[in-house]
């Protein structure tokens, strides 16, 4: 009777040690592959949106500008979105536009983005992604950490032209993201996919 227990339950661990063996690296690989494909739709979307403020700037400077980002920024999310199937976003823990708000994830991502940046890390490698179940249903997020650059200060740094900010209090009255310095983290993209 011992003995037959203990087969079985040795036969359980075999089981339990093959499943390990065989899902285990299945899903590592398709984490991998999933976050290959989110740091290719953070380009998809980072990119135009870098050039519509680069054009924005230099064919009308900072108050034309704000209104690039304000009325592009939405709509190159949008055919991000439509072009690679993943929900794109910006997000950030000091928010210009109070609809980019980060959700509790976001949020716990985004503070250990601050904590990876104290260590030493630099914004441009700060990248987190995981697998969540939300309503029983899988779905893998990924964020991406946007550093500030000098071209980014005119708009959130610490001394704002009097027209730019008052143009920014016009169209953001609860406007947080000012007094950023070069190097610190600006915000995020936020990327998710159902699986
Ligand atoms: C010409 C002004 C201007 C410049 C320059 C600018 N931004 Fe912004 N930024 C804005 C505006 C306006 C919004 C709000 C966009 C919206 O309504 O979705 C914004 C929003 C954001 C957000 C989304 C989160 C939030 O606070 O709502 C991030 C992240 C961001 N900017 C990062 C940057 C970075 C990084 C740079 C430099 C590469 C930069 N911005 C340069 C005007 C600017």
């Amino acid at each position: 009777m011992k003995s037959k227990f203990q087969s079985r339950a040795v036969k359980a661990a075999f089981g339990a040690v093959f499943a390990l063996a065989f899902t285990f690296p299945v899903t590592a690989m398709d984490t991998a592959a999933l976050k290959t494909e989110a740091v290719g739709v953070v380009k998809a979307f980072g990119g135009p949106l870098k050039m519509a403020l680069q054009d924005g700037m230099k064919n009308g400077g900072p108050i034309h500008a704000i209104g690039v980002c304000n009325e592009k920024a939405p709509a190159i999310a949008a055919a991000a979105m439509a072009s690679t199937g993943w929900d794109v976003a910006r997000t950030s823990l000091k928010l210009r536009n109070p609809s980019n708000e980060a959700d509790a994830w976001e949020r716990d991502v985004l503070n250990q983005f601050e904590a990876r940046k104290a260590a030493g890390e630099s914004p441009d490698d700060i990248a987190f992604g995981e697998v969540v179940e939300v309503n029983g249903v899988k779905q893998y997020r990924f964020m991406k950490a946007i550093g500030t650059a000098e071209v980014c200060l005119s708009c959130h740094g610490d001394k704002l032209n009097p027209d730019v900010a008052a143009k920014l209090d016009g169209l953001y009255p609860t406007d947080q993201a000012r007094g950023f310095s070069i190097g610190d983290i600006r915000g995020a993209f936020t990327l998710k996919k159902d699986l």
